[in-house]
């Protein structure tokens, strides 16, 4: 990292008046990202009227991640997730936070990922059983019903009834949607007007809490299970309070918020990059073929699928479906050479790490094998962050490595999916980042259709 006096950071160019970079951001997000390491290792961006400082370097990335007292959840942008998400735990002050995560964290150990496993294979098999050869999917869409059943079934322990499931994957859809678009362009009172869109937001908030509702009073009615409802129904602060109903709402909207879309657009994206790189893909299926012999992974198979994770741990650099998040200094600090006071904006974004060529060599090459030699290596240190870092590191990254390799494993045990001819990839930003809708042609594996 260059070593400059104590100073403000430099900005990014192409401001525009009132607003910023936000249009930057907004229209062409990962270009605009990628472009400011060369103006800095701390850049400064206008955010509609207010300023954030971009974390180009992976070591002042790693400092802000795992001080999570100095750099604190917060700025503008996180105020109007609050509104929706409240005080849940990846919103949380540092305070709160070390108590919400204490009482959570059991819902993530071994022995629960062990039984969430379960239910990932049997709705894998769910998912393939109406699969025939020569069926056209929409993967993505495939994909979103998959992971939303099993973060129902596994960490909510609710029932995952067709109808409902796609009720809540249409509203969570539309929520994360509307907040991204409140944080990206700050236009304040037009999002109160009675638009078509700002009512399908609304209406989308309503049917999504009255889901949740349903869970937790049914919860309440039989106390005592392992399951995180009841552990959130059981959870005190460190004064003793135990958690309000609409605290308990917000802690499972944002879970299962954020632990559907994400692992489904990288299987999404991972299904997709096999289909254009026949040699991975290839690899991938002599892996399958030794270690599952074409029935459902387990977790006892992880082990037997070094490869497969190579895969996953690529499609998280290339295509990291939470690409920016914020924080806010909580006192006056110093950060990569620079001078900050407490109170200022910082963004730092996975995509833009993991896409620099001085830390990942030909970033845009999807190579699987690049973690052969860099896994443990002590320069990821803040460069390779699909999961964030810290004590606010995702709480959910076991349950998604092992929820993403065993459905990708188990899929192509014994299908090979095919994009149309001439089908492009398109990624989509928002919330997260995914392939947008991505139509496949389910293949039958076996010996003649292995070229
Ligand atoms: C590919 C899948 C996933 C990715 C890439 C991902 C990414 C992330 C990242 C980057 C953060 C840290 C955000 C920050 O630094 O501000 C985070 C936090 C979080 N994630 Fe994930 N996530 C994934 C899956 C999941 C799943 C499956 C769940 C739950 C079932 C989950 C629940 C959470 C929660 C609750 C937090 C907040 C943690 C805290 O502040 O203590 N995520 N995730």
């Amino acid at each position: 990292m260059t070593t400059i006096p104590l100073s403000l950071p430099g900005a990014a160019p192409g401001a525009w008046p009132l607003l910023g970079h936000a249009w930057q951001l907004h229209s062409r997000p990962l270009e605009f990202l990628s472009s400011l390491p060369a103006h800095g290792d701390l850049v400064r961006i206008g955010m509609g009227p207010y300023p954030a400082y971009v974390v180009c370097h992976p070591e002042a990335a790693h400092r802000m991640l795992t001080d999570s007292r100095t750099f604190d959840k917060g700025g503008p942008f996180f105020d109007k997730a609050r509104v929706l998400f409240g005080s849940s735990l990846p919103m949380s002050g540092w305070q709160e936070h070390r108590w919400q995560r204490r009482e959570m964290q059991p819902a993530f150990q071994p022995d629960r990922l062990e039984a969430y496993a379960a239910v990932m294979g049997e709705e894998v098999d769910r998912m393939t059983a109406g699969w025939r050869p020569g069926l056209r999917l929409d993967l993505t869409a495939a994909l979103t019903t998959l992971t939303l059943r099993i973060v129902t079934r596994s960490v909510l322990a609710a029932e995952a009834e067709d109808e409902a499931v796609a009720d809540v994957q249409h509203s969570l859809h539309t929520v994360i949607d509307g907040i991204y678009q409140r944080v990206m362009l700050p236009l304040g009172p037009l999002y109160r007007l009675p638009t078509p869109g700002n009512r399908r937001y609304r209406s989308a908030c309503k049917r999504l809490h009255s889901a949740i509702d349903g869970i937790i009073a049914e919860r309440r009615a039989s106390p005592g299970g392992k399951d995180l409802v009841s552990m959130l129904l059981a959870a005190h602060d460190d004064t003793g309070e135990p958690m309000s109903d609409k605290d308990i709402r917000d802690q499972l909207v944002v879970m299962s918020g954020a632990g559907f879309e994400t692992t489904a657009n990288s299987l999404a994206f991972a299904f997709w990059l096999l289909s254009q790189h026949p040699e991975a893909e290839k690899q991938v299926h002599a892996e399958v073929d030794r270690t599952l012999a074409g029935r459902t992974a387990t977790p006892a198979d992880l082990d037997g699928l070094p490869y497969t994770r190579r895969v996953i741990h690529e499609v998280l650099r290339m295509y990291p479906p939470g690409w920016f998040f914020t924080r806010v200094t909580t006192t006056d600090t110093t950060l990569a050479g620079h001078r900050l006071p407490a109170g200022t904006a910082l963004l730092y974004s996975a995509y833009l790490l993991h896409h620099r060529p001085d830390l990942f060599p030909d970033p845009e090459r999807f190579e699987p094998d690049r973690w052969l030699t860099r896994s443990g290596d002590s320069l990821l240190r803040g460069a390779y962050v699909p999961f964030g870092g810290g004590n606010r590191k995702c709480i959910g990254d076991q349950y998604a490595l092992i929820e993403m390799t065993m459905a990708l494993a188990s899929v192509c045990a014994r299908w090979s999916l095919r994009p149309d001819p001439g089908a492009t990839l398109r990624v989509q930003v928002r919330g997260t980042l995914g392939p947008g809708r991505l139509p496949m042609n389910c293949r039958e594996r076996g010996a003649a259709v292995e070229e």
